[in-house]
C-alpha cells in the first residue's frame, strides 16, 4: 500500500468489545460472535467505525484468550467461523471494520507447537520456545512474570525452563527463530485473506528478548523486572520484516501494544513513513497512579503531572508518528472512577478532554455509558488471573495485609472493566439469560444503554456528538490533525489546551474537579470572533475569565 497522507485509520474512531462480557445469545452466562453482531446497531449508531475484537481464537482461557492454542479456530464458548464470517459481513454492510488481537509474544501451552517443544530436548519444534538450564539450583534469572511469581517454569520432563512473562500457562515465543516469524507472517496473512482490517498487536515490545539473560532490578516485590524485555535490541528489525512480508501488502490498520515505549522508541514504532506500525499504545498516563512498588500500590493522579504526559506525547509523535488516544480498555480500571466521581458530568469532561486531542480515539465497551468500577467485595468475586495471583503472592509472602491490597485490587483491579456490558434494566442487564462469567456491576438498574440511547442529555449521546465531531463536521479536519498547544501547565484543576490548523483553532477547556472553579485565559490567547462547538453543560461566556461548575467541559471554535 502506497503512503497516503491522510489514511482512513488517522480519521477513526475505534470501538474495543471484549467478547466475553458484551453480549451473550446462548444463555451460557458468555459473551459470543452471535452476541456481538446482534449489537452491531448499537456501534452505529454511537458513530464507531472501526471495533477492535479482543481474542476470539480457541483458547483454553486461562487469561481469557489472551492464551491461544489455535490461531485460525474461533473459541467454542464464542462460535464456529461461521459466525465470525457472518459478523464480518455484517459489520463491513454497515460501514464498520474489524481489528482482530494478535497475540504472538506468546501462545498457550495447549498449542501444538508448544505440546511439541516441550516433548523432547530434540524435538523439531524445541526452539519455537524459549529453554534455558537453571543456575544455582534455582531459575536461569530472578525475571518476574507480570502475573506474579516467576517468568520461568521448571519442565520435570526435559528438566529445563522455558520463559513466560505472562502465566505459565502463557509460554513466549522465540522471535530469533526464523521458522517462528514465518508461521505468525502466515497466520497473518490467512486473516488479511479473510478480509479482516487490521490488528491490534499484544505486547509486541516484549517480542524481542535482552542479548544477556541476566538478574534484573527488583522493585518492591520478589521477583526482578518484567521490563527488561521491552524494546528488546531487534524488535524493529522484526517489525518491519513483517511490515515487508504483511502489512504493507494490505489497506488495514495497526495498533502496538508497547508496554515499556519511551516517546523516542514509539517514533520508531509508529513512524510516519510506514515502515512498522501505524500507532502505538503507550501506558505512561494511565500508570501516573502507580506507587514506588507497581500497580499495587496507589498514589494520587496529578493532573499537572498527566498534563505534562500527555502534552509530551502530543507534541512528541505530530508529523512524526502518530498517538492512540485512550483511557479504558480491558486493562485498565474504568476512568470515570480513577479521574472522575462516577458521575456523567465528570464522564464528558473526560471524555472531552481525550477525545480532542491529536491521534485516533478508542472507545472501550460501556465507557460511552460512563460504566464505573465495580463493587466486587471479597476476592472471591474477581475472576482475573492477574489479580488473584497477586493477592496470593503478596498476602502469603506476607509482604501486604490482606485488607489493604484488597482496597488495592479494588481501584485497580482488570476485572473493573470486564464486568458485563449494560444493556438495560432487565435481570443481569441484558447481558444474558443465564448466569454471568462475572459480576454483573449492580448499578446497571439505572446506568444502562437503554435509559441513555434516546436521551439527548446522556454519556452515550454525548460521546455519539464527540465521535460525530470528529468524524463528519466542518471541524473535522481541525481534531484530527490540528497542532496542540497546553494552556496553564501547572493548574491542578483545568486541563486547557488549543488545537490549531491553517489559522483555524479551537479552544478546549475542561474543569476536571468537583468544584466550581475560576479561570483565567492566558493573555496571549487572543480572538474576535468564538463560537461554541460542545459544551457538558450550560457553556460558560468565553471571556478572559471563565467560570467554570464542577466537571464543566467547553470547547470553542476562535477566530
Ligand atoms: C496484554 C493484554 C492483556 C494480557 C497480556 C498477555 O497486556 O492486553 O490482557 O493479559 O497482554 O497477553
Ligand atoms: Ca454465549
Amino acid at each position: 500500500m502506497a503512503k497516503q497522507q491522510h489514511p482512513w485509520w488517522k480519521e477513526s474512531v475505534v470501538y474495543q468489545i471484549y467478547p466475553r462480557s458484551f453480549q451473550d445469545s446462548n444463555g451460557d452466562g458468555i459473551g459470543d460472535l452471535e452476541g456481538i453482531r446482534s449489537r452491531l446497531d448499537y456501534l452505529v449508531r454511537l458513530g464507531v467505525n472501526v471495533i477492535w475484537l479482543s481474542p476470539v481464537y480457541r483458547s483454553p482461557n486461562d487469561d481469557n484468550g489472551y492464551d491461544i492454542s489455535d490461531y485460525r479456530a474461533i473459541m467454542d464458548e464464542f462460535g464456529t467461523m461461521a459466525d465470525f464470517d457472518a459478523l464480518l459481513r455484517d459489520a463491513h454492510a454497515k460501514g464498520l471494520r474489524i481489528v482482530m488481537d494478535l497475540v504472538v509474544n506468546h501462545t498457550s501451552d495447549e498449542h501444538p507447537w508448544f505440546v511439541e517443544s516441550r516433548s523432547s530436548r530434540d524435538n523439531d519444534k524445541r526452539d519455537f520456545y524459549i529453554w534455558r538450564e537453571g543456575k544455582n539450583g534455582g531459575p536461569p534469572t530472578n525475571w518476574g512474570s507480570c502475573f506474579s511469581g516467576s517468568a520461568w517454569e521448571w519442565d520435570p520432563k526435559t528438566e529445563m525452563y522455558y520463559l513466560h512473562f505472562f502465566s505459565k500457562k502463557q509460554p513466549d515465543l522465540n522471535w530469533e527463530n526464523p521458522r517462528v516469524r514465518e508461521e505468525v507472517y502466515d497466520l497473518m496473512t490467512w486473516w488479511c485473506e479473510k478480509g479482516i482490517d487490521g490488528f491490534r498487536m499484544d505486547v509486541i515490545s516484549m517480542i524481542s528478548k535482552p542479548d544477556r539473560y541476566e538478574d534484573a532490578p527488583v522493585y518492591g516485590g520478589l521477583y526482578g523486572s518484567s521490563s527488561v524485555t521491552c524494546n528488546g535490541p531487534r524488535v524493529h528489525t522484526y517489525l518491519r520484516e513483517m511490515n515487508q512480508r504483511v502489512l504493507s501488502k494490505y489497506d488495514i490498520m495497526t495498533v502496538g501494544e508497547t508496554a515499556g515505549v519511551t516517546l523516542d522508541e514509539a517514533k520508531k514504532y509508529a513512524a510516519a513513513d510506514g515502515s512498522e506500525l501505524n500507532m502505538v499504545f503507550q501506558f505512561e498516563h494511565v500508570d501516573l497512579d502507580f506507587g514506588p512498588g507497581g500497580k499495587w500500590y496507589r498514589d494520587p493522579m496529578s493532573l499537572p503531572a498527566l498534563k505534562a504526559n500527555l502534552s509530551k506525547w502530543q507534541n512528541g509523535l505530530d508529523g512524526v508518528a502518530w498517538n492512540s488516544l485512550f483511557f479504558c480498555n480491558h486493562d485498565q480500571p474504568r476512568i470515570v472512577s480513577r479521574l472522575g466521581d462516577n458521575s456523567p458530568a465528570s464522564a464528558k469532561c473526560i471524555a472531552t478532554m481525550l477525545h480532542f486531542m491529536q491521534g485516533t480515539p478508542y472507545v472501550y465497551q460501556g465507557e460511552e455509558l460512563g460504566m464505573t468500577n465495580c463493587p466486587f467485595g471479597p476476592i472471591e468475586n474477581y475472576r482475573d488471573i492477574e489479580s488473584l495471583n497477586a493477592y496470593r503472592e503478596l498476602t502469603e509472602s506476607g509482604l501486604r495485609q490482606p485488607e489493604e491490597l484488597l482496597s488495592c485490587i479494588a481501584c485497580k483491579s482488570r476485572d473493573n472493566a470486564r464486568t458485563p456490558m449494560q444493556w438495560d434494566a432487565s435481570p443481569n442487564a441484558g447481558f444474558t439469560s443465564g448466569t454471568p462469567w462475572i459480576m454483573v456491576n449492580p448499578n446497571y438498574k439505572t446506568l444502562n444503554a437503554a435509559a441513555q440511547v434516546e436521551d439527548p442529555d446522556s454519556v452515550f449521546s454525548y460521546y455519539r456528538t464527540l465521535i460525530a465531531l470528529r468524524r463528519s463536521s466542518p471541524w473535522s479536519r481541525l481534531i484530527v490533525y490540528g497542532h496542540y498547544a497546553l494552556l496553564a501547565p501547572e493548574d491542578p484543576e483545568i486541563f486547557a489546551y488549543t488545537r490549531e490548523l491553517d489559522g483555524e483553532r479551537l479552544l478546549v477547556v475542561c474543569n476536571l474537579s468537583p468544584k466550581a472553579r475560576c479561570f483565567d485565559l492566558p493573555e496571549a490567547l487572543s480572538w474576535k470572533e468564538s463560537e461554541v462547538v460542545l459544551s457538558n453543560q450550560e457553556p460558560p461566556a468565553l471571556g478572559r475569565t471563565l467560570d467554570l461548575p464542577p466537571w464543566q467541559a467547553a470547547v470553542w471554535a476562535i477566530h
